[in-house]
């Protein structure tokens, strides 16, 4: 009885994702007639990946996108329906990155250029690349995150070095409310790889944008994060300012409202049904043994954001005695 429950809990929300706002005109566009009035406007070649930017009749832009990598076919179509998958998660949290539905191998769509395999339909994100010169084009949260990981492999550094680490990544996250919004989505999902080409900014809007969540579920970023706060908790003597500690508190609280909304079985029902939604061909051993790792990952990366957000909870207290 309790699992005809939990099914149905888990049908209705997939329903209402599948139809509501971004992810229905998605859904419309792969799936209706609607598809024909597509134009396409521009395609973009990066490295394996192809991104054809596409225009519906209403003016909407998308983004269709394919990865041809010879070097593993397979394990790029798994790219594809992580992104999705990552999607899904940010939609929980309200995290500002591109949604997107995968499109089956066997559906034709403008922009798909590489016959044979599946794509990927995005929401656009306005605004500019943080590449480019402009506002926030000095901001690099992966640079900051790299070193975070770093100074852990290196274990030697002393406390001063860390803490300073510690602020500085902090610091990037407290110069807009989305960003450490953003970073713990990464950081739950495991996404390393949050460079300044994948994240805009829309400037008239004052709103960020992320896309590429192709890395996810590989690095499992929650437990270096907290092997690096365990390593400095006990004399952790430097103090946030206020807006730095307002975007450690968001942080933590993304993190925990992720745990909460996105439990292990949960997000193993999710992925597959995104893997049979996707039609790829299962009875592939290089596929099947690539789909069980994710699925490990899951479980492994759920586990570590959970201590995560427990000693999070002990740097925010240690904080807040700092200021009595
Ligand atoms: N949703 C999107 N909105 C706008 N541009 C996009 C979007 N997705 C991809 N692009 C463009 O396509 C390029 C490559 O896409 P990306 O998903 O980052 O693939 P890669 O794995 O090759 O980095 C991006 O740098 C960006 O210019
Ligand atoms: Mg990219």
């Amino acid at each position: 009885m309790k699992y005809v429950y939990q099914m149905f809990i888990f049908f209705i929300i997939v329903y209402q994702s599948l139809f509501s706002g971004a992810r229905e005109r998605l859904n419309k566009l792969i799936y209706t007639s609607e598809k024909d009035n597509i134009q396409l406007l521009s395609l973009i070649k990066h490295n394996f990946t192809c991104v054809s930017i596409i225009k519906d009749r209403r003016g909407n832009k998308y983004c269709v996108k394919q990865i041809k990598d010879s070097r593993a076919p397979k394990y790029s179509d798994c790219k594809l329906i992580i992104e999705s998958f990552c999607s899904y998660i940010a939609e929980t949290v309200d995290a500002p990155i591109n949604v997107t539905e995968v499109i089956p191998k066997s559906v034709e769509f403008i922009g798909k250029i590489i016959e044979d395999k599946i794509a990927s339909l995005h929401t656009f994100a306005h605004g500019r690349q943080l590449n480019k010169p402009g506002p926030y084009h000095d901001l690099n949260i992966r640079r900051e995150f790299l070193q975070l990981i770093n100074a852990k492999k290196k274990g030697l550094l002393s406390q001063k070095v860390k803490e300073k680490f510690m602020v500085s990544i902090i610091t990037e996250m407290s110069r807009h409310y989305q960003l450490p919004i953003i970073v713990a989505l990464d950081t739950f999902v495991g996404n390393r790889d949050r460079g300044k080409s994948n994240l805009f900014y829309d400037q008239r809007n004052d709103k960020f944008s992320g896309i590429d969540m192709g890395q996810a579920f590989r690095t499992n970023l929650s437990q270096f994060i907290y092997k690096f706060f365990v390593s400095i908790l006990d004399n952790l003597s430097v103090q946030l300012n206020n807006s730095e500690l307002k975007a450690l508190v968001l942080y933590r609280d993304t993190l925990k409202k992720l745990l909460r909304k996105n439990k292990p079985e949960f997000l193993i029902e999710l992925l597959d049904e995104i893997i049979i939604k996707s039609k790829i061909d299962l009875s592939s051993e290089v596929l099947s043994n690539q789909i069980k790792k994710y699925k490990e990952n899951i479980d492994k990366i759920y586990i570590s954001a959970n201590e995560l957000a427990k000693i999070l909870d002990k740097v925010i207290k240690k904080q807040l005695v700092f200021r009595d």
